[in-house]
């Protein structure tokens, strides 16, 4: 079973012409369509203490695309649409760091955001990809090399199979300038015990630096903002916002499209360091 869902996993990652929504809806389709393949609802929650632990297999990576990934992607892109303009001064070279990257859903709105305002090709990405699930790592890697080859765009990935805490946070390169992505991990307990260590790392990234966190309006999330905000006090600029936002999305729960609304938290931080 494992290697027919590699398969599935494979033959979608290559329809990503038109973005990740290619490949959620791919994905989508298998699903509804194969339902004894699926694990349900309650299993997956209760295994993943909802799709918060590291992915052991496929099939939870499946599940978890279908159930999460649309509103993770809408999410990020809305934030960077809301943010930052990537069209002022594109650089030559732009590192990305994927904290809990799980498939990579945040780097892959990244990249669908540089395509869509026209500059997918004007820069090369250094991406590193920080996970415990080896699972999650290798489908990340392997969906953001595909849409970097249907973009065109020059992509060096670099993946960390580990926890945050562990994690070698990349501080210096020829990028001078740094996108790091909290992409719906700020809610996680461990994840929040690694920011005070986190922040003083990222202080002293070389060049101009822009943190992304998204989460539902979770209290676990609220939490997590906070300690955002108190260990980056060093950053100049922050934009923190909450939106109800409305996504068109696959319900697994009632194996249907339907539009869902949540409270989304959003932050964008931004530093220079020389
Ligand atoms: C809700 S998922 C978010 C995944 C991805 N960022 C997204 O937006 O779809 C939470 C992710 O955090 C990872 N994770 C859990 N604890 C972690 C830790 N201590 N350090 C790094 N990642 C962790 C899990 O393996 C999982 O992939």
């Amino acid at each position: 079973m494992s290697n027919q869902l590699q398969i599935q996993i494979d033959k979608a990652s290559e329809t990503m012409d038109g973005g990740f929504s290619d490949y959620y809806q791919n994905m989508v389709n298998y699903f509804h369509q194969n339902p004894d393949h699926n694990l349900s609802y309650s299993a997956f929650s209760n295994r993943t203490n909802r799709a918060t632990n590291a992915l052991v297999s496929e099939k939870e990576a499946i599940f978890y695309i279908v159930a999460y990934g649309w509103q993770h992607h809408q999410s990020m892109q809305y934030l960077l649409s809301q943010t930052i303009d990537v069209t002022s001064e594109p650089q030559e070279n732009i590192r990305v760091v994927d904290y809990g990257c799980g498939q990579g859903v945040a780097t892959l709105a990244f990249m669908d955001y540089l395509s869509q305002k026209g500059v997918a090709q004007q820069s090369s990405l250094e991406v590193h990809l920080i996970e415990p699930s080896k699972v999650s790592l290798d489908i990340a890697k392997l969906l953001i090399e595909r849409l970097a080859k249907a973009y065109g765009m020059q992509v060096s990935i670099h993946c960390q199979e580990r926890t945050l805490d562990n994690a070698l946070i990349p501080l210096n390169s020829e990028c001078k300038e740094t996108f790091h992505l909290l992409s719906n991990v700020i809610d996680i307990e461990t994840v929040q015990e690694t920011l005070p260590s986190l922040a003083k790392q990222i202080m002293s990234c070389t060049g101009k630096n822009f943190l992304f966190a998204t989460c539902p309006r979770y209290a676990n999330a609220q939490t997590g903002f906070r300690i955002l905000r108190q260990e980056m006090d060093f950053a100049d600029n922050f934009y923190d916002e909450c939106w109800d936002m409305t996504y068109q999305m696959y319900r697994v729960t009632q194996a249907c499209w339907n539009q869902h609304t949540s409270t989304q938290r959003m932050a964008m931080m931004s530093w220079i360091s020389s």
